[in-house]
């Protein structure tokens, strides 16, 4: 992805200076997405952790404390901490400009990692003053996230990933001050919702925030990891851009204040917009020239969850008059599918990302070849086995949540749970124990065994 003219970015504030040849020029220091890549298993142990803990709450009211507590680990300290840790390396990446600053990446970081982790434990143990500053520092996070990136963002002409990329930052934002409502008024009651709130707060995160960075990110990403470069103008990417943000910004609204006539066409421009990326998708996997390979099936498996949310979200609208607590199940089942979506792509992709950063964190320190002497490639960062193992265990794990919260099964809830814990365990120590390995006992080094960046994956 590097062009002569990001190549010779000047070293501005948010560039990596010591960045091996070959790499975009904008790239920020490597320790900015570690970071929040890295933090992101460490919440997904605590989603499991807390799944396992609410599971009882969770079968019979999918709206307790402690089920809101484990939604807070899934969204904010797994999924939303994974979105911005690929929201800051990429974006520099796609626009070709880069961060304002690196310091205000990493004070981002700072004050997200307390506030994601404070908001479930605030609402678990029923502390208003914790939620209270959990909701406040998510707050400054936001607005330095957005402070940071802006300049990026305001570039023109790069097309549809860099519109999902600035709609994704409006959607954080406005999730961001429904949730400082959220947390005003547990301390007492100071705004009135008549509707379904909580649903509008599902729907503005997952499509308006996180599933957009990734409807935007994958349209940069499937190219290089599928080998699929598609010809011509494809309209899909648009439409599935602007389908999933209009939808969000009638459906949002129209689900907090009961209004069907602005819930509905929101709906129905959601799924349009769903079904346009699941349309780029298939456009991208029947033009690859890579084998199938785990990439593949964790793309597939994610992109899998988005019809079977859709099926539980409408058996939810036709059973929620004639049967409200099985309707509400359900309900809640669909946005565990939802979150399915996020969850899966983002497992898959972290074996590409994290391995593609820590490479080049091990070629600017002078390592080019594994303990073998051979080359250093991407691949070799990893264990495969492992990677599969994960994958079945994140797989079977939202499949296991969607079916537990639809038919109200504490144990399945907890299975869930536990799969959770163990896909953390396992993401988080795959991706960390062989570049550690390498950093202590680097092999032989000679000029001539770089690999190519562009030819790595
Ligand atoms: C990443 C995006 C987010 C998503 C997808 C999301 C989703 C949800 C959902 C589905 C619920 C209802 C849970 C249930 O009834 O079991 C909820 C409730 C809640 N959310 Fe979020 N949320 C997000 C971000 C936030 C943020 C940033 C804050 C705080 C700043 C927040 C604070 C709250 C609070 C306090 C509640 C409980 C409301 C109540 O019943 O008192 N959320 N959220």
């Amino acid at each position: 992805m590097a062009t002569e003219a990001t190549r010779n970015q000047p070293d501005l504030p948010g560039v990596w200076k010591g960045r091996p040849p070959g790499l975009p020029g904008t790239v920020p220091p490597p320790s900015i997405p570690l970071a929040f890549l890295a933090a992101a298993p460490l919440g997904l142990l605590a989603t499991g952790v807390t799944w396992i803990w609410a599971r009882g709450a969770a079968a019979t009211s999918p709206g307790a404390d402690p089920v809101v507590a484990a939604v807070h680990f899934g969204v904010l300290a797994t999924l939303a901490m994974a979105v911005l840790g690929a929201a800051h390396q990429f974006t520099p990446v796609i626009t070709g400009r880069p961060l304002r600053s690196s310091l205000l990446g990493r004070l981002t970081f700072a004050f997200f990692l307390p506030a994601s982790w404070a908001l479930p434990l605030g609402v678990a143990t029923e502390q208003v003053t914790v939620t209270a500053i959990a909701g406040a520092l998510i707050g400054v996070a936001v607005v330095l996230l957005v402070v940071n990136l802006a300049p990026a963002l305001a570039v023109k002409g790069k097309g549809a990933p860099v519109a999902a990329l600035r709609i994704a930052m409006a959607g954080a934002v406005a999730t961001g001050f429904l949730g400082v409502l959220f947390v005003g008024n547990r301390q007492g009651n100071w705004f009135s919702f008549s509707g379904h709130v909580d649903l509008a707060m599902g729907v503005l995160g997952l499509f308006g925030w996180l599933g957009m960075t990734y409807v935007g990110v994958a349209e940069k990403l499937w190219p290089m990891f599928m080998l699929s470069h598609l010809p011509g103008r494809r309209r899909s990417r648009g439409l599935a851009v602007w389908g999933i943000s209009l939808g969000v910004a009638l459906s949002a609204p129209g689900l907090a204040y009961s209004v069907g006539l602005l819930a509905w066409p929101g709906a129905v421009l959601i799924a349009c917009g769903l079904g346009a990326h699941l349309a780029s998708l298939v456009a991208h996997v029947r033009h690859r020239r890579r084998q199938a390979d785990l990439h593949l099936a964790f793309v597939l498996t994610s992109a899998a969850f988005l019809p079977a949310g859709t099926g539980l979200a409408i058996a939810a609208v036709w059973t929620m008059p004639y049967h409200y607590h099985t309707g509400v199940a359900l309900a809640a089942a669909a946005m565990a599918a939802f979150g399915g979506w996020v969850l899966v792509a983002l497992v898959g992709h972290s074996y590409k990302v994290v391995p593609f950063i820590v490479w080049s964190v091990l070629r600017s320190r002078g390592i080019a070849t594994g303990p073998t002497g051979k080359p250093l490639m991407f691949a070799d960062l990893y264990n495969h086995t492992w990677a599969a193992v994960s994958y079945a265990a994140v797989t079977v794990g939202m499949v296991a949540l969607c079916l537990g919260l639809g038919f109200g099964n504490p144990t399945t809830i907890g299975t869930a749970g536990f799969l959770f814990a163990a896909t953390a365990v396992i993401v988080g120590t795959d991706l960390v124990a062989i570049p550690l390995r390498i950093l202590r006992h680097p092999g032989p080094q000679t000029a001539s065994a770089v690999a190519p960046v562009g030819h790595n994956y």
